[in-house]
């Protein structure tokens, strides 16, 4: 298949009518899968009423079958055909946060989607995302759009229309390039089928903003080690990684050094994945400046394209610093451990 790619400027007025969002839309139509940026990352976008088109899009991540797709709207007026009725807290969310990176957890109608979306479960996950190419693309289509993020199963997330063709070119009908996205990192998921609401996976919208809004939620604790059955399906794999190991070191630059050393007496090519604080600070063969501990909205934004960056290169083994798990680094945290594979090592423990 030949993937083709459309560029869009995503500041041009009347985007709908834009000839390159019409051909992707057509495609879109008549089942094909498509990659669109959002403003957290790209997705895969599939028609989510066709199992035809939605398994389309198992099939060229990878992606485990019991794993279930965010669906994608771009107006209220589509949400009622998908959810049966909403509660106040939900109302609110939507209002304060909608369009935005809030993915939310609802009861799904019955036989409005896919069953291949859901996974089988009696709910669905719903999200109206912030960014004028995908709101033109999904209201041209005017379907709803299942759509993951657009790499192969357990890479990075895509950032940019390059990350989605290293993954998925030859795989997948086409992608629209919007430029590289905003956020950086997924959206919050927040399944809102209980009483009190309750965060499955920290993302672009944090759980004070959230609480700012509705009063208490509950964060699940998003590790396979903690959580004997995961709440959401997409908890128990693997994401985000490199090809070469990664390792979150958490303590002082000196002690870090002092174990790029020891990897580099054996001969192995050490990467580092640095603060803008204490990139200049290390000696080892690759190293990576992700940003200031004091901006963390611009770590999340380069993060994906740094853990990508690696593997452009020959390092054997990837260290990470570790970031304040505060406001954005929450996500930021929740996406290093996941990609680390729970592997955290801090100054005083031995390895
Ligand atoms: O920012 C984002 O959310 C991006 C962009 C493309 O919109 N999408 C994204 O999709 O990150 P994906 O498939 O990579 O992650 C969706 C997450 C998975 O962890 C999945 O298990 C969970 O949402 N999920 C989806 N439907 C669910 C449901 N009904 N119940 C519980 N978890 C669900
Ligand atoms: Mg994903």
């Amino acid at each position: 298949m030949n993937t083709i790619q459309w560029y869009v400027d995503k500041n041009v007025e009347k985007l709908i009518r834009y000839p390159q969002i019409q051909h992707a839309a057509n495609y879109l139509i008549r089942n094909e899968v498509v990659a669109f940026p959002t403003e957290t990352v790209y997705g895969l976008g599939a028609n989510a009423e066709s199992d035809a088109a939605v398994a389309k899009i198992f099939r060229a991540k990878g992606r485990p079958s019991d794993n279930p797709l965010i669906v994608h709207i771009a107006n209220m007026s589509q949400l009622h055909q998908l959810v049966e009725g909403r509660s106040e807290k939900v109302e609110l969310l939507m209002n304060a946060f909608w369009p935005g990176p809030l993915t939310i957890i609802l009861q799904k109608k019955e036989g409005a989607v896919s069953e291949l979306v859901t996974a089988g479960l009696d709910t669905v996950a719903i999200r109206m995302p912030d960014h004028p190419v995908a709101l033109a693309l999904l209201a041209a289509v005017n379907l709803p759009i299942a759509a993951p993020s657009a790499n192969r199963s357990g890479k990075p997330s895509p950032t940019n229309a390059t990350h989605v063709l290293q993954d998925l070119d030859g795989k997948i009908a086409g992608v629209v390039d919007g430029g590289p996205t905003g956020v950086g990192v997924e959206s919050t998921v927040i399944d809102c089928t209980a009483d009190i609401p309750i965060i499955l996976r920290p993302g672009g919208i944090s759980k004070e903003a959230i609480e700012s809004i509705i009063g208490s939620v509950d964060i699940a604790l998003s590790t396979v080690e903690k959580t004997e059955q995961p709440l959401s399906p997409g908890m128990k794999y693997t994401h985000y990684a490199p090809a070469a190991p990664l390792y979150l070191l958490d303590g002082s630059e000196y002690w870090i050094q002092e174990k790029i050393n020891e990897e580099r007496r054996q001969g192995l090519k050490v990467g580092v994945l640095a603060s803008a604080e204490s990139a200049s600070f290390y000696d080892a063969d690759v190293v990576l400046d992700c940003g200031s501990h004091t901006d963390l909205s611009t770590v999340a934004r380069q993060l994906y394209d740094r853990l990508r960056a690696f593997d452009q290169t020959e390092v054997d083994v990837i260290f990470s610093e570790v970031f304040p798990r505060q406001g954005f680094g929450v996500a930021i945290m929740n996406r290093l451990e996941k990609a680390a594979g729970y592997r955290i090592i801090q100054e005083g423990d031995c390895r």
